[in-house]
């Protein structure tokens, strides 16, 4: 069973760590691991722009690096409505290491939207 609530938690907390001086649009992000850990992560955006990189995507790498590739579920949270999706290149790395992953998408007033990672991105880039 996974602890949606706990998971939301985290990434509401986490975002309020996000740099996001040139948008003012805040992520967090939180990533259950099949062993229970979770991994948080913020934006993090550079006056270079293109530097930028995406709450997921700094979850994703914070969990990988602590050795946890076996990934079963993420919260996102931002403030938009409805409740945000995550962008391409998020969906590409994510689908490395879960195709089917479960995402729930939170935002500031209560929405909460519930989907997984093959409905949004069903034919990602594999290597064969
Ligand atoms: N952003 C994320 O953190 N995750 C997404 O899935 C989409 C966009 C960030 C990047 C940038 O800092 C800000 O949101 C506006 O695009």
């Amino acid at each position: 069973m996974i602890d949606w609530e706990k998971l939301i938690s985290a990434a509401r907390a986490v975002r309020e760590n996000a740099y996001a001086r040139f948008s003012n649009f805040k992520v967090g992000a939180a990533i259950l691991s099949a062993d229970g850990r979770v991994f948080t992560g913020c934006n993090v955006e550079n006056s270079s722009y293109g530097l930028t990189i995406c709450a997921e995507r700094a979850a994703l790498f914070k969990a990988v690096s602590e050795g946890a590739k076996d990934i079963i579920a993420l919260a996102l949270f931002t403030d938009s409505a409805p409740p945000a999706r995550p962008c391409g290149a998020c969906r590409q790395v994510l689908f490395e290491f879960n195709p089917d992953l479960e995402i729930v998408s939170a935002n500031l007033s209560g929405n909460v939207d519930k989907f997984k990672l093959s409905d949004i991105f069903p034919e990602g880039f594999r290597l064969v």
